[in-house]
């Protein structure tokens, strides 16, 4: 695997179809592929796709690999931000890309994996790591007691539910990891997104004193909430506008109140 942190990479090869005409866009995609030869060394090749108005960067890329290059490897499932699999770093952002306008961006369009995560190929990245961390949150409403019939409610106040609200946006996509540079340097830190998902079960008033206990030494670890340095590069970059920062601080605040001692 290539490990893809070097966001000035070189601009090499090209295989596409070079066109003036002003309803083209020209894209310059990563490409790496270990398994085929003339691919193994990391670079960019451009691509020129005839533009449409309305048009995501989803859609451009669907068309290179389409109508140009079969073998342009990327993730993408819903197309509509909810699925969370095209995260990207577009023009020096991560971006989704079904969720960004064309029109918006500034050309060439330079599209590359995610930073600070092993590629596989082209643009999808190695998203082990990323799950490790969500799941080492325990990202699941886990109750102290279930009720004796499983299909009642188990109801949370209007207040409850508004505070964890956006906590509960997240689609894993893993853009603010990406950005965080942090995590870039610390393997171990939980992450924006972990944390946020600490967050929204620790905040959640339904869950018992037994699990809340057990979250709050999850929140308090060496790797967790004291690692932030509340750069705010998660915040600006989620798709779906958490206030990951927030959410750490906050977190802070509880970590503290739980050592405070009163004599
Ligand atoms: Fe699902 Fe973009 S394709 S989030």
């Amino acid at each position: 695997m290539s490990s893809h942190t070097d966001q000035s990479g070189t601009v090499a090869g090209s295989n596409a179809e070079v066109s003036t005409d002003e309803h083209t866009v020209h894209m310059k995609i990563f490409r790496y592929d270990p398994e085929v030869e003339a691919k193994q060394e990391p670079r960019f090749d451009d691509f020129y796709i005839p533009y449409e108005k309305g048009m995501t960067l989803l859609d451009g890329l669907l068309t290179a690999r389409d109508k140009h290059d079969q073998s342009l490897c990327f993730r993408h499932s819903c197309r509509q931000a909810v699925c969370g699999s095209d995260a990207l770093l577009v023009n020096g952002r991560q971006r989704l890309a079904c969720q960004t306008q064309i029109s918006d961006l500034e050309e060439p369009i330079r599209i590359e994996p995610l930073p600070n995560q092993d590629v596989v190929k082209d643009l999808v990245v190695d998203m082990t790591h990323f799950y490790d961390r969500m799941h080492a949150t325990d990202p699941y409403f886990d109750p102290d007691e279930t009720p004796d019939d499983g299909l009642e409610e188990q109801r949370q106040s209007r207040e409850n539910r508004e505070k964890v609200k956006l906590s509960t946006r997240c689609i894993w996509c893993g853009a603010c990891m990406s950005a965080c540079t942090i995590a870039g340097s610390d393997d171990q830190y939980l992450g924006p997104a972990a944390l946020n998902k600490a967050y929204r079960f620790y905040m959640d008033e339904r869950e018992g004193d037994d699990k809340h206990r057990e979250r709050l030494e999850i929140i308090e670890q060496e790797h967790a909430v004291w690692r932030c340095q509340t750069q705010f590069s998660c915040t600006n970059v989620c798709p779906k506008n958490i206030p990951l920062t927030e959410h750490i601080q906050e977190l802070k605040r509880e970590a503290v109140k739980d050592q405070l001692k009163f004599w």
